[in-house]
């Protein structure tokens, strides 16, 4: 059935109409920190079964519940321990999901048939009104459909829900660009299942050592992550898209090399340059991400540039890779997953191998 769906600038008027829509089980598209969520309310099952029905997500595949305080969170979790304590001192409110055991408040509907509920406290203004408004427990998913990359923009939201939800809210852009870290605080050592801008180094300065789920750190898919979004397939662009790794001055060459063999066979080709080296490709479709000098930059554009790649109808698109300090590794999980593991690897010059 398709309804009419407004798109309004957040501001008093139109955060109140999203509160009443969400209170009578209808779905809000809002900007957080991270990316855009779609939500709905999480403690109705029928609500929460629209978001599934709306992003054609598999069943199984939990959402995650933002509240706005921490008296909230002893609503819908049987316990806290001391670490998931801790955690939310020091990342709440902020881009970091926590995994607990969940009340009999929270349907199964919600966490896709698991005991187990995923909460957030966002940071971002128009998030938490947003959710205060709507009775205090938003699931929210990112606000793509299954597979696409997730909204950065409210635009992007358009794209994919245009005639099929009740309101886009528009905040502009978000800081972040990727979807917040998860980690598992269920076990004694916690879990990350999700890497995101908080990372593994700043949960354990304050919490010692964290896991990573194995099935992050293998590229095969014998291990099933522990978050049961990881295993589908995500992000992907209609090109085929393959990242290139090895020495800088390499890099180019290669990818230059790629850019004409792909043109001499009569495709268009992208690039996924940085402000760093971006005069430095040939071809038509070469776009800065951002600056290596700084990784928000690069996190914030990745998003947004698959779905530019889209909608300019390259065929390939070739990716340099940003293992940046502190988001590099889930700017890479990312894109690896964008590019269905595909990776040309180039040897060091000093590499022994034959
Ligand atoms: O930054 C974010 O987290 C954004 C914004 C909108 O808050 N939301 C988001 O939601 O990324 P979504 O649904 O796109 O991703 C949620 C991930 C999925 O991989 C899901 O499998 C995992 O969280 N998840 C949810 N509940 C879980 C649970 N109980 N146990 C393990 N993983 C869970
Ligand atoms: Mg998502």
């Amino acid at each position: 059935m398709k309804i009419e769906t407004i798109v309004e600038k957040a501001e008093a008027d139109s955060i109140r109409k999203a509160g009443e829509i969400l209170k009578r089980g209808g779905l809000v598209a809002f900007p957080t920190e991270t990316v855009y969520g779609l939500g709905a309310n999480g403690l109705d099952s029928e609500a929460a079964a629209k978001i599934y029905a709306a992003k054609g997500r598999p069943s199984d595949n939990p959402l995650i519940i933002h509240i706005t305080n921490r008296k909230a969170l002893d609503t819908i979790v049987t316990r806290v321990s001391d670490k998931a304590e801790k955690l939310m001192e020091a990342f709440w409110p902020g881009p970091l999901t926590l995994i607990f055991p969940k009340s009999e408040i929270v349907p199964y509907g919600t966490t896709g048939g698991l005991e187990t509920v995923a909460v957030r406290m966002p940071s971002h203004p128009i998030a938490l009104a947003v959710v205060e408004a709507g009775g205090g427990y938003i699931a929210a998913p990112s606000a793509n459909t299954s597979g696409k990359p997730s909204p950065t923009r409210a635009e992007h939201v358009w794209e994919d829900f245009c005639g099929r939800i009740e309101m886009i809210l528009d905040g502009g852009p978000v800081d972040i660009g990727l979807e917040s870290t998860i980690v598992d605080v269920t076990t004694d050592t916690p879990v990350i299942l999700r890497p995101g801008y908080i990372s593994r180094e700043m949960l354990e300065e304050v919490v010692g050592p964290v896991e990573i789920d194995r099935a992050l750190l293998l590229d095969d898919s014998k291990v099933p992550p522990k978050a049961p979004g990881m295993k589908y397939k995500h992000y992907a662009p209609n090109a085929d898209l393959k990242i290139v790794e090895g020495p800088e001055e390499d890099v180019i060459k290669e990818i230059n090399r790629l850019v004409e063999e792909g043109s001499q066979n009569g495709e268009k080709v992208g690039v996924i340059a940085t402000e760093e080296t971006k005069e430095l490709y040939k071809g038509e479709f070469v776009r800065s991400i951002g600056s290596r000098q700084d990784e928000l930059s690069i996190s914030r554009h990745l998003f947004g540039l698959l779905r530019e790649f889209n909608e300019l109808g390259v065929d390939r698109i070739y990716s340099e890779a940003f293992d940046t300090p502190k988001m590099g590794q889930a700017i890479m999980n990312r894109l690896m997953k964008a590019a269905g593991h595909q990776v040309i690897w180039l040897k060091e010059k000093n590499d022994e191998t034959v």
